[in-house]
């Protein structure tokens, strides 16, 4: 059997502590699209992606759910609607998924670690920070916002902890000597800004170990210590492929890696994840490529700008080749890329509906009106012919190149040159003309015979962004199998010349945009439940001050509009004192009073006294009040009717 050459390419693996949006998508369909790519150029592609399951955002999170860490991610990863069912729906081709809870992993973690131990790489120290007690979390000081801890905005003091660390700083040299190669890392502009961001100003020894959570891979020396979670995770690369494991024998064939990584990321995979390779003694990985991320206004990607962020909904709204399209066509990899709902819409419209979409669908409808669905043989060149035919002997070594730098969005241009060439060539051959003249039989085919090639190559080359959509393509302009290769590709005229088509649906139908843009802010709403406003928890008051409020249970003797208000209520309230008490209540917009007569409800009755619209009130009814989807809602506090009036709360 012949051997092929290796390609191993990896997406960095996802956090599973939420749902992963449309820039997560992003990432993991670029990479499968290189994947596809090198497949169809004959290598024996490995493609890694898994998911970062230890730590102790996930731990806390877990804990907020009321169940356990493991608990909690499998529910992501493998949940219905998790991350393994995302990827199978994207259509993405991974070879192999890791998760860092598979035991294989945590063996091999706890081996690198003792092995970068051994070597003196790992040593224990102590670790100084700032201390958020509530948190159990240590930040450093240009993580605190205003001097106070990030996630709950509390003090926080000076600790030490007891911690391994890694001889990072013994590795500058030949790290920034890496990052200064070639094309180690891209795009180049990454290089400086690792050099002179972080190298330059001194590369400190790192952190590795944590005692103030446990959910993560034991330090199997050292009871109480678990492993930081980027040595964890970054050591899955290797540890997927069998790195000191029985579960896989792939590393020597594998290793090196191409790792696809955003942008915020490089700086793990392109300092800490060679000084760590340095340390075990393993050659460094082929590439690291930062991609750019999505944004929306130039903001992060968050759920209230009104643009649908979540990867299901698009890909039902819009089908999956459209969405894994669109995310390669649209922005340069390299950079960020603006997202927006009208942006996908125009791009699905203007490339894949009109221009590859109206040329298989005009093209094999000609051959069927004009030939029966069948080509002749015969032919008849004419000099209108050249520009397409060499286009189309050039397009696949433009395509190429692009794809081998990872620029998708120029390898898609590249292709869309060459479609929009094909649709100039209709109106340039006038295919209708020639249609009404006997004589020109010949030269009609010819002029559909070089439109089937046009789509045929285009086809082969937009394999790895549209696969399902490119199998249906195929399959009308009757290119099987053999037709459908990179070498194929690279012959023009390896059509049989008495092609057979056969037109089929439309492979991507134009959209309205004005009721897809409704469609989906329905769809969103659905898919995300009602968004409930909620508060952050005000600052401590003492038990003391709490108890000087006086709430009581009352029953509601009478309840009547105040005159001329909208929004008062007037009560009269059974307190228990035997003396009824009047209360003013602005809630009349959310409850009429003949509906209250009667009720058990909650006062508090220590306020002072205040005059409303001429009227004295007495207290205060409690509620509980919310925003739902940006509008307000509230709920008077009412009781079991067999609690007495008088009784209080506490
Ligand atoms: N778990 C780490 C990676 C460890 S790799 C050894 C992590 N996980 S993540 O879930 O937060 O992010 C995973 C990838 O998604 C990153 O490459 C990140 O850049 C990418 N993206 C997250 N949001 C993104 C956008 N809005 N746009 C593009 N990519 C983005 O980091």
């Amino acid at each position: 059997m012949e051997n092929k050459p290796t390609f191993y390419i990896t997406t960095p693996i996802y956090y599973p502590s939420d749902k992963l949006h449309i820039g997560h998508t992003y990432c993991t369909v670029a990479t499968d699209a290189f994947a596809r790519y090198k497949r169809l150029r004959g290598y024996d592609v490995m493609f890694l992606t898994g998911t970062d399951e230890h730590g102790q955002k996930i731990e806390e999170k877990a804990k907020a759910a009321g169940i356990t860490p493991k608990e909690f991610v499998d529910r992501i990863v493998e949940g219905e609607g998790g991350i393994l069912d995302l990827w199978k729906l994207m259509n993405i081709s991974n070879d192999r998924f890791i998760r860092t809870t598979d035991d294989y992993h945590v063996q091999s973690i706890q081996r690198i670690f003792k092995k970068m131990y051994d070597k003196g790489d790992i040593y224990k120290g102590s670790y100084k920070g700032k201390y958020c007690t509530p948190c159990e979390s240590f930040w450093t000081e240009s993580q605190l916002v205003n001097g106070m801890c990030p996630d709950c905005g509390r003090p926080v003091h000076d600790a030490e902890e007891e911690a391994y660390f890694f001889r990072l700083s013994k590795y500058a040299k030949p790290v920034q000597e890496l990052l200064e190669t070639g094309d180690f890392l891209e795009p180049a502009s990454r290089v400086n800004e690792m050099i002179n961001n972080f190298i330059k100003p001194g590369l400190e020894d790192l952190c590795v170990s944590r005692t103030s959570f446990s959910w993560g891979v034991p330090v199997d020396f050292d009871p109480g210590h678990v492993v930081y979670v980027w040595v964890d995770a970054l050591s899955n690369y290797i540890t997927a492929l069998g790195y000191m494991n029985d579960r896989y024998d792939d590393y020597k064939k594998y290793w090196p890696a191409v790792h696809i990584v955003g942008k915020e990321i490089v700086r793990f995979h392109s300092i800490i994840w060679p000084a760590m390779l340095m340390s075990l003694g393993e050659p460094m990985p082929k590439k690291v490529y930062g991609h750019g991320w999505l944004v929306i206004d130039g903001g992060k990607m968050s759920k209230s700008k009104g643009n649908v962020v979540d990867p299901y909904v698009l890909a039902d709204k819009f089908g999956v080749d459209a969405l894994r399209f669109f995310l390669l066509r649209t922005f340069p990899f390299g950079s960020d890329g603006n997202f927006s709902n009208e942006l996908l819409i125009s791009t699905i419209n203007t490339d894949l509906a009109n221009d590859l979409g109206n040329l298989v669908s005009r093209t094999t409808a000609m051959v069927e009106k004009y030939f029966g669905g069948k080509l002749p043989a015969e032919r008849e060149a004419d000099a209108l012919d050249d520009e397409l035919v060499s286009m189309i002997k050039a397009a696949p070594e433009k395509y190429a190149a692009q794809m081998d730098a990872f620029q998708p969005h120029l390898a898609l241009e590249e292709i869309f040159k060459l479609i929009q060439r094909a649709n100039k060539y209709i109106d340039e051959t006038a295919p209708w003309i020639l249609a009404k003249d006997e004589a020109k039989k010949a030269r009609l085919a010819t002029v559909m015979y070089n439109l089937l090639e046009a789509l045929r190559v285009s086809l082969v080359m937009l394999t790895p962004f549209i696969p399902e959509s490119c199998a249906k393509a195929f399959d009308q302009i009757g290119a099987g199998e053999a037709l459908r290769t990179w070498d194929a590709a690279c012959s023009y005229g390896a059509l049989p010349a008495d092609v057979e088509v056969h037109k089929g649906e439309t492979l991507f139908p134009r959209i309205d945009a004005a009721k897809m843009l409704e469609e989906l802010e329905q769809a969103e709403k659905a898919a995300k439940g009602p968004q409930i406003k909620v508060n952050p928890v005000l600052p401590d008051v003492s038990i003391d001050e709490f108890a000087k409020c006086d709430m009581r249970v009352c029953k509601v003797l009478s309840c009547e509009a105040v005159k001329k208000s909208e929004k008062l209520l007037k009560f009269q309230l059974d307190d228990g004192s035997g003396t009824p008490r009047q209360i003013l209540s602005g809630i009349h917009k959310f409850y009429e009073p003949e509906d209250l007569v009667g009720k058990t409800v909650v006062a508090i009755l220590n306020l002072p006294p205040r005059k409303m619209m001429g009227q004295m009130s007495n207290g205060m009814l409690l509620s509980a009040v919310r925003e739902v989807d940006g509008k307000e809602e509230l709920h008077l506090i009412m009781l079991d009717d067999s609690v007495p009036a008088g009784a209080q709360l506490c």
